[in-house]
C-alpha cells in the first residue's frame, strides 16, 4: 500500500468513525480492506482505493468503516465492573431514584451484545426490587452489522464459554443447533439502535448509567476528551460512568473523577460524590 492511499483511507476513518490509526497499523488496512475488496469484485487493494478516493459509493464507505472496528466483547467482561454494578450502582439507583422509579442505562458501543445482556441478566435477577420501575436499557453502536448480531441474540459456545456463568447459560439461553439463543425476556429488554459517538448526543436523552468501554481506545485525545464531555452532559449528578479495565480519564476529561476505591467506574467532578460514595 502506498502512503497517499494509507493517508486517504486514514483520513477517512477518522472523520467516519474517530479511528486513529498510525502508520504501524498499516498491515490492518491490508488484512481488514481485502476481503471488502473481494466482496465488490475490485481487483485488489489499489483499485478499492481508488473507488474511495472518487468518494461516489457511500455503501463502500460504510462497509470500509465498519470492516475496520474491532468488535471484541465478552459477557461479564471483566467481571468486576459488574459486580459493581449489582453491588453498589444499582443499590444506589434504587434509593436515589425511588421518587421517580425510573432508571436509564446506556451501553455506548455494544457491539455484538454481550454487554448490555449482560446488564439485562442481572436487572432479570434483581426483578424482584424492580417491580413497578420502568428500567431502560438502550445500546448503540456505529456498525449496523455488529448490531444485527447483537439483535439476533445467537452465540457460539465459544462465545458463551467466555465468562458466563453456567448457571446463567442454562436458566437463560436455549441451545439452537451449534449456537446458543437468548432468551426472548432479556433480549426484549435491549433496545438497539445504531449511533456514533462523534455525533450529537442529546437526541438519546439523560442517563443514569453509561458503559462506554473498549471504544476510546481506539482515539486520539481530542476526540475522547470531546467525546467525554458530550457524555458528561446527559448524566444527573450522581451519574456513573464505566470506561475498560485500560483506560483512564487522567489527562484526557476534567469532567469525571474516579469513584474513590473504585476502578472503571466515574462520577462527575463536582458532582454528588458522597451519594454515590454512600452506596458502596
Ligand atoms: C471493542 S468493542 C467494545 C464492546 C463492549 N463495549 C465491550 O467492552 O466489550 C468496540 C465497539 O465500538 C464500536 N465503535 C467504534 N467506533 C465507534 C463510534 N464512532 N461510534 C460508536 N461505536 C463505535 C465498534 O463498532 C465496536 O463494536
Amino acid at each position: 500500500m502506498n502512503v497517499s492511499d494509507f493517508e486517504l483511507i486514514a483520513q477517512l476513518l477518522k472523520e467516519r468513525s474517530g479511528l486513529s490509526l498510525s502508520k504501524e497499523k498499516a498491515y490492518l488496512l491490508e488484512s481488514r480492506l481485502n476481503p471488502v475488496a473481494r466482496k465488490w469484485n475490485f481487483a485488489g487493494f489499489d483499485e478499492l482505493a481508488q473507488a474511495i478516493r472518487a468518494g461516489r459509493d457511500e455503501a463502500l464507505l460504510v462497509e470500509v468503516t465498519e470492516a475496520m472496528t474491532t468488535n471484541e466483547s465478552f459477557f461479564f467482561r471483566d467481571q468486576k465492573p459488574f459486580e459493581q454494578f449489582s453491588g453498589m450502582v444499582l443499590p444506589h439507583l434504587l434509593e436515589h431514584r425511588k421518587d421517580k422509579r425510573a432508571i436509564r442505562i446506556w451501553s455506548a458501543a455494544c457491539s455484538s451484545g454481550q454487554e448490555p445482556y449482560t446488564l439485562a441478566m442481572l436487572l432479570k435477577e434483581n426483578e424482584a426490587k424492580l417491580q413497578g420501575w420502568k428500567i431502560e436499557i438502550v445500546a448503540t453502536d456505529l456498525s449496523n452489522q455488529i448490531l444485527d448480531k447483537a439483535r439476533a441474540g445467537l452465540y457460539s459456545q465459544f462465545e458463551v464459554q467466555r465468562g458466563l456463568p453456567i448457571t446463567l447459560l442454562v436458566k437463560y439461553f436455549k441451545q439452537n443447533g451449534e449456537r446458543w439463543q437468548i432468551d426472548d425476556a432479556i433480549r426484549k429488554m435491549v433496545t438497539y439502535q445504531k449511533f456514533n459517538l462523534l455525533d450529537d448526543m442529546r437526541p438519546l436523552g439523560r442517563f443514569d448509567v453509561v458503559f462506554c468501554r473498549n471504544v476510546l481506545i481506539y482515539f486520539d485525545p481530542p476526540t475522547k476528551s470531546k467525546i467525554l464531555s458530550n457524555v458528561a452532559e446527559l448524566m444527573p449528578a450522581d451519574g456513573f460512568l464505566y470506561l475498560g479495565g485500560a483506560e483512564t480519564v487522567l489527562g484526557t476529561s476534567d469532567r469525571f473523577q474516579v469513584l474513590s476505591g473504585q476502578r472503571g467506574i466515574y462520577t462527575l467532578t463536582g458532582g454528588n460524590q458522597a451519594a454515590a460514595r454512600a452506596a458502596g
